[in-house]
């Protein structure tokens, strides 16, 4: 499973670029103006996340018309090559992204909740599809029961939509969707480095280093 960054910021970016960890990033309109604050522009913050990491980074439109999401998109697109033009599952994001696909730019149907709009996304050629599990469990429902869902539909007819775990809020969900067959999980920061920690590796660590301590000091070379 590809893991991508669910942020704007980009120092929280460069960490994990330089730790090697991630293979893109998605963004939203509101990581977007919470890394611009007061006075920063969020297209020069996507020009400069698109320079740092050298993978797919999805920047999503805000009209809600068809024509408008395609003017919107084709400006994001322009920021850079690695840019994912993402848009919204209505009908006039369904209609926007077949126009971009159209013109070979790639899309990521966002705000996905249910099978049935995924399936349409699919129809609709998106290159990915977010469904949003941490959103559905918020509401009682089982998020991760539709990333299996959507699996199901799109192998059974060889969709080569890609699924976008999304709304991914701590590890466990990580888990299951890799094990659900997700192609792509997105999470913040947070989860990203709790992957990395356990209090067993820490312990042992701890242990090790102090047995090697017990040693002459002059004998403790590697
Ligand atoms: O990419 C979508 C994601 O940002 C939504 O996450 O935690 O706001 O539901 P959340």
């Amino acid at each position: 499973m590809k893991i991508f960054l669910d942020t704007a910021d980009l120092s929280e970016i460069r960490r994990a670029v330089d730790a090697g960890l991630i293979d893109g990033i998605t963004t939203n309109p509101s990581l977007l103006s919470k890394a611009a604050g007061a006075e920063g522009s969020p297209a020069e913050i996507l020009k400069e996340i698109c320079a740092a990491v050298d993978g797919p980074i999805s920047a999503e439109v805000v009209a809600l018309d068809a024509d408008t999401m395609v003017r919107e998109g084709k400006k994001l697109a322009k920021i850079a090559d690695n840019i994912v033009v993402k848009a919204p599952l209505t009908e006039d994001g369904l209609v926007a992204c077949r126009r971009f696909r159209a013109e070979g730019i790639p899309v990521n149907v966002t705000l996905c909740f249910s099978p049935t709009q995924a399936l349409l996304a699919a129809k609709a050629d998106a290159t990915y599809i977010s469904p949003f599990v941490g959103r559905l469990d918020d509401i009682s429902h089982d998020g991760m029961d539709l990333i299996r869902q959507i699996r199901v539909i799109y192998d059974n007819y060889a969709f080569d939509t890609q699924i976008l775990a999304a709304s991914i809020r701590h590890p466990s969900h990580v888990v299951e969707s890799a094990m659900a067959g997700a192609d792509v999980g997105t999470m913040p920061a947070k989860v990203l480095w709790q992957l990395i920690k356990h209090p067993l590796t820490d312990s042992g660590l701890a242990s090790f280093l102090a047995d090697w301590e017990k040693l002459p000091e002059d004998r403790r070379v590697i």
